[in-house]
């Protein structure tokens, strides 16, 4: 069995309506995990694992909330469950949901506080990753914020919009990112490890960032940093956050990070936030033998000293994750603080995650904003065009990594030159020729054929499959190699790879333009014998290609995957089932002599309604 797939996403704020940049990116690592999903076959199944959610605290949510006139968490919940109908609409189909106001996250987010706070230095009794600080700065007291040098105007000034501000004293706690020169804390300098970790994983050729250009610029961050993470703020001033833990003294609520990124522990596969509790009792044989033990403990290479103790061996199975996020939060949030947290809580280089940086929709070259009323709506676009539409364009249109212009008018081109005029035509004609000069019945050439690369019947279906390899190039991390020379193909590529599945449907559509099978049909009535021959041979041709395409593009249009297959009356006993689809099968050869073809039902309607900007 294949090592499990674990991905995660951002979880976005909830302090306003998902819009196009929240749909992207989770339309994005559904596709990826829904092509682990399609590599996995009866033998050799992979578990996939998806996990994203929502980042429910913070002073935005409740500055959002006091504004609706409403509870917090009554304002939270609005707002979740237009995420969740979101997904649900758009068939993002995750395992697990994160919520950063559940009961267990905030558990698990106190818990790693605990165990980073009892963490001590033997010199100084100290712990040797969190302490105490004040802190003197300008406050506003109408916005409840302290100030930084940004928010001055031109003259020095803080401008009006501010209110009242004073200089106050501020008592915090901070988190190391640096190690201090006097005391030698946190016992390592996490900085300098941080650097050597960005250039092993790269030399490893497994590089910790991608796309490629993103590692140098989080190396060049990580270079410039300076001082160590607030990561509390007294509850007087924020209430909607995680109160710290009672050791660490009353007041103090966690800040934005180490709230959010704990979620990719609270919610793992196998994480059991009581583990370390429970093995340590059975150590001491206070308790029966439970599911796991010392034993099992030193088989999965837990050292008994690792802060990071969560039910190790489901758990181990599936960490660490490929993580998907935006840019704008890969430095500092994910490239530096979010590794710094993990070694802290005793995740070994090997545990650490890899980040996929997608780039930004963009409108018209500008960000989206509220303020410039913006703010482009997927679940408006879904009702219009179709979610379908709406997954086909995001994955389409874009090279992951870098930015794009959102334009309506973009996907209704792209749906009608792509679904509409090709694979849909294609669909459509293949079958009612299908019907029309062989009863729909297909006539696959001989076993003996179809092993043979080297037959010219078979020529056709070998370039089918170099399109499967390109595809497959496309999406997948490349296997370590230890050539010197770099890997050119950047991995999870995804509009190249759907490039690939269209382009066999270009090349089919060529064959019907070229072959003209309706002549063939013609001169066979007329007692061409070869003619038949070569009716067969391109109609065979035509299904088998659809149906190897509708494999490829199951990830990014699982239900336009589905009408293929029943289309073609493949697979009926798994309708809609999942498991309906694996790469395994695409593979030239699969549809056998005399099957009976199904009956064409337009499948990707053209739209033909000028496109509007939907706002
Ligand atoms: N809550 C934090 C993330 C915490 S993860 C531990 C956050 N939330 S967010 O709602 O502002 O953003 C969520 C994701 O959406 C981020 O990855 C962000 O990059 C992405 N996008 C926000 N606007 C976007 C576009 N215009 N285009 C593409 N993605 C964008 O940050």
């Amino acid at each position: 069995m294949s090592k499990p797939f674990f991905i995660t996403t951002a979880i976005d704020y909830t302090n306003g309506a998902p819009h196009i940049g929240h749909a992207y990116e989770k339309v994005l690592a559904d596709v990826l995990a829904r092509y682990h999903r399609l590599k996995g076959d009866a033998e050799n199944p992979q578990e996939v694992f998806y996990l994203t959610g929502v980042d429910q605290h913070g002073q935005k949510v409740q500055q959002s909330a006091e504004k609706a006139g409403l509870e917090p968490q009554a304002y939270v919940d609005g707002i979740t469950a237009k995420f969740t109908a979101l997904w649900e609409k758009l068939d993002v189909k995750y395992s697990a949901w994160a919520a950063t106001t559940d009961p267990l996250h905030k558990e698990c987010v106190r818990a790693n506080l605990q165990k980073l706070w009892d963490d001590k230095d033997p010199a100084t009794g100290e712990s040797r990753w969190i302490y105490k600080k004040t802190q003197r700065g300008f406050y506003s007291v109408r916005q409840e914020q302290f100030l930084t040098d940004k928010e001055r105007g031109p003259d020095g000034q803080f401008g009006p919009e501010w209110g009242v501000v004073e200089e106050r004293d501020e008592e915090n706690f901070y988190f190391r990112l640096t190690q201090d020169p006097t005391t030698g804390l946190p016992g390592c300098d996490p900085k300098q490890w941080l650097l050597d970790f960005i250039d092993k994983r790269t030399a490893d050729g497994n590089p910790f960032v991608v796309p490629d250009f993103r590692v140098a610029e989080l190396r060049n961050a990580v270079e410039k940093l300076e001082g160590d993470l607030c990561i509390s703020r007294p509850a007087s001033r924020l209430k909607w956050g995680i109160p710290f833990p009672e050791s660490f003294g009353a007041g103090f609520v966690t800040y934005v990070w180490f709230d959010a990124l704990v979620n990719y522990i609270t919610y793992a596969p196998g994480h059991d936030p009581h583990y370390s509790e429970r093995t340590a009792k059975q150590r001491s044989g206070e308790e029966g033998s439970g599911a796991t033990s010392p034993a099992a403990d030193a088989a999965n290479n837990e050292p008994a000293s690792s802060l990071r103790s969560f039910a190790p061996s489901r758990f181990n199975d599936f960490w660490p994750p490929l993580h998907v996020i935006g840019k704008d939060i890969l430095i500092p949030a994910h490239g530096v603080y979010w590794p710094i947290m993990l070694k802290a809580l005793g995740f070994t280089d090997e545990e650490m995650p890899t980040l996929l940086v997608h780039g930004w929709w963009n409108i018209a070259g500008a960000k989206m904003s509220k303020s410039l009323g913006n703010i482009v709506d997927p679940d408006l676009l879904a009702d219009k065009y179709g979610p379908e539409a709406l997954r086909y364009y995001l994955m389409s249109d874009i090279t992951t990594g870098k930015d794009a212009d959102f334009s309506e008018e973009r996907l209704v081109q792209c749906y009608n030159a792509d679904l509409a005029n090709n694979l849909g035509n294609l669909l459509n004609r293949s079958l009612n020729m299908a019907a029309k000069y062989r009863e729909a019945k297909v006539r696959a050439p001989s076993v003996s054929v179809l092993q043979n690369a080297e037959d010219p019947h078979r020529a056709f279906g070998n370039v089918v499959e170099s399109w499967v390899r390109s595809y497959r190039s496309r999406v997948e991390m490349p296997p370590k190699s230890d050539s010197p020379i770099p890997q050119i193909i950047e991995p999870f590529m995804i509009h190249t790879a759907l490039n690939d599945a269209m382009d066999i449907a270009i090349y089919c559509n060529a064959l019907i333009q070229q072959r003209q099978p309706w002549t063939l049909a013609k001169a066979e009535k007329a007692g061409d014998a070869n003619a038949l021959q070569e009716l067969d041979t391109v109609l065979y041709n035509l299904a088998e290609s659809l149906r190897i395409i509708a494999i490829l593009i199951w990830p990014v249009l699982p239900d336009a995957a589905h009408g293929i297959f029943d289309q073609l009356a493949w697979k009926l006993d798994e309708g809609g089932k999942d498991t309906r689809f694996r790469l395994a099968d695409a593979v030239w050869g699969g549809l056998p002599d005399g099957h009976v073809l199904g009956r064409p039902v337009p499948l990707f309607p053209r739209i033909e309604a000028p496109a509007a900007e939907a706002k």
